[in-house]
Order: structure tokens, then C-alpha cells, then sequence
């Protein structure tokens, strides 16, 4: 049935969402900044958060509790599936088992670091989509010492043997005696990508871990430990997702200083969870 005789007011599912204070959210909606169900909303409009899909400034709002994203650390020597034919630790033991989740997108069995699960299916397939790849951030500990000119080949694009890789961001972090510790942001996902490219250039990688999705960061999270993301982050990451299907070019690859690819952008308001007996429901 549609909502909008008998819902809950827009604006009280808008403040539930984290929109603001009720108040906000009429301004919201007055200043025509509310879709519902590909509508302007009104003042004094009723929706079913279950069924009807609202959109703030084109980005939707998550109005139930049904769906969960966790962002994981994960750690090295895990595999990126529900289940493995192997018997090895999958990511998703490391998390709740309920609601089941599913890894959006994919990292190598030795890759560490920020992998997001969910069941939020839009939002998966707008975080792998080719067109809408947001940008993924690494820190990879490479063999030896990277020329400015090898970066530079990293940067403008690296033949593989499935293609040329789009314009990446790339930064020299460190300079050790035999290893050098580089940051790279890409927005392809391709199999193994990261990894080829160093090999391609003549720097193996030694260790990778993903610091950054979009504009997802968090340092606090140690290997193993997982925990839910805020409205607010996965509002972000929606919009990140819906700008970057519209600027995915070179140029939209965005500046990954290493000092800010480790800093949270979002600060989590939900604790870290070492024991994984959440609540399921983000607060
Ligand atoms: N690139 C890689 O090479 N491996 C990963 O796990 C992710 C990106």
C-alpha cells in the first residue's frame, strides 16, 4: 500500500535517518530538496520507510533498519567470499551471520585493510559498477626504489595484458634501503590490479593494504575487527558512488595525500566492535 495516507511523517523518518532535527527536515522538504518515489515531496507528505524510496538532494536515505554495512579490517590470509571450497577463514566469518551479509567487491587472499559488507544491494552495485567506481586508496610496500619516472608510468597508465589502467593517483610515501612504501588511488577494480601494475614496472609488491574507500577511512580498526557504518558514511559513500558515475574521468581521480588517506573523514560514532556480537542496527 502506498504510504501516504496512513505513513509516518517525512520529516520524523527524515531526523530518524540523521537528516537533522525535525525542524531541518520540514526546511528540507519545503526548499523542494525531498523526492519520494521520483516525486517532490510536500509538507505534511506520509511515506512508508519500507517500501518508498526517499532522496535527499538526489541521494537516497536509508529510512529502515533492515539493511547493515559493516566495514572491516580485513586481515591477510582471509578470502573475500561467503565460502570457501578450501576451508579458508572467509571475511565473512567475521562478522555477524545475521542479517547475511555479502563482501562488496573483492580483495586478494594476502590483500589487508577496508573491505565493506552488506546487504544493501543498490548500494553494492553502485560501489562495483565500472561507471561508478569510486576511488580505492593502497598503501603498497614495493621492492625496491621507484623512479619518478616509473611513478609517473603509474600514474598515466600501465599496460596490462587486459588493457591499458586508467589515470591513477599515486605518491611516494617512504624510501627504505631495498622497499618503498607507495600510495595509489584507483577507481577500476580489475582482478588483481594493484598488484599487477607494480609488477608491470619492475616493484613486486611485498604487502597491500586498502586504507580508503571513497571517502571511507578509518585507522582505529585493527586487522580482524569490524564495525557499522553511520547513516551519514553510508550516505557518503551513495554519494560518492552517484558522483563518480558522472566524473569518472582521469581528472576525477581525487589528490590521495598520504596524510589524509589514513585519517577517518567520517568519524565513527559507533564503537569498534572486537567481539562480534552487535546489535545489528545502526545507532
Ligand atoms: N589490487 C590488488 O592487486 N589486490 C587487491 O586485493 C586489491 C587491489
Amino acid at each position: 500500500m502506498d504510504g501516504e495516507a496512513t505513513g509516518e511523517r517525512l520529516q520524523k523518518v527524515l531526523a530518524r535517518a540523521g537528516l537533522g532535527s525535525r525542524r531541518v527536515c520540514e526546511d528540507l522538504i519545503a526548499d523542494e530538496r525531498v523526492v519520494v518515489n521520483g516525486e517532490i515531496a510536500v509538507l505534511g507528505r506520509r511515506v512508508d520507510p519500507e517500501r518508498d524510496r526517499i532522496e535527499v538532494d538526489g541521494v537516497r536515505v536509508l529510512a529502515t533498519d533492515d539493511l547493515v554495512h559493516y566495514l572491516l579490517n580485513k586481515p591477510p590470509g582471509t578470502v573475500t567470499t561467503a565460502s570457501d571450497p578450501q576451508g579458508r577463514p572467509t571475511v565473512v566469518q567475521l562478522v555477524p551471520t545475521e542479517p547475511r551479509v555479502f563482501p562488496v567487491g573483492r580483495l586478494d587472499f594476502d590483500t589487508e585493510g577496508l573491505l565493506l559488507l552488506t546487504n544493501d544491494g543498490e548500494l553494492t552495485q553502485l560501489l562495483t559498477h565500472p561507471s561508478h567506481g569510486v576511488v580505492k586508496t593502497y598503501l603498497a610496500e614495493v621492492d625496491g626504489e621507484p623512479t619518478p619516472g616509473t611513478l609517473r608510468t603509474l600514474r598515466e597508465g600501465v599496460e596490462l595484458d587486459d588493457g591499458r589502467t586508467a589515470p591513477a593517483k599515486v605518491t611516494l610515501v617512504q624510501q627504505q634501503a631495498s622497499s618503498a612504501a607507495v600510495e595509489i588511488g584507483i577507481h577500476e577494480g580489475r582482478n588483481r590490479q594493484v598488484r599487477r601494475m607494480f609488477e608491470a614496472v619492475g616493484h613486486p609488491v611485498r604487502r597491500l593494504v586498502r586504507v580508503r574507500i571513497g571517502p571511507l577511512a578509518d585507522r582505529s580498526l585493527a586487522p580482524g575487527e569490524w564495525r557499522l557504518l553511520t547513516y551519514a558514511e553510508v550516505r557518503s559513500l551513495y554519494a560518492a558512488a552517484q558522483d563518480a558515475g558522472v566524473t569518472a574521468t582521469p581528472d576525477a581521480v581525487p589528490d590521495a595525500a598520504p596524510e589524509q588517506a589514513v585519517e577517518p573523514v567520517v568519524e565513527p560514532v559507533v564503537a569498534v566492535r572486537k567481539d562480534p556480537e552487535g546489535d545489528g542496527g545502526p545507532g
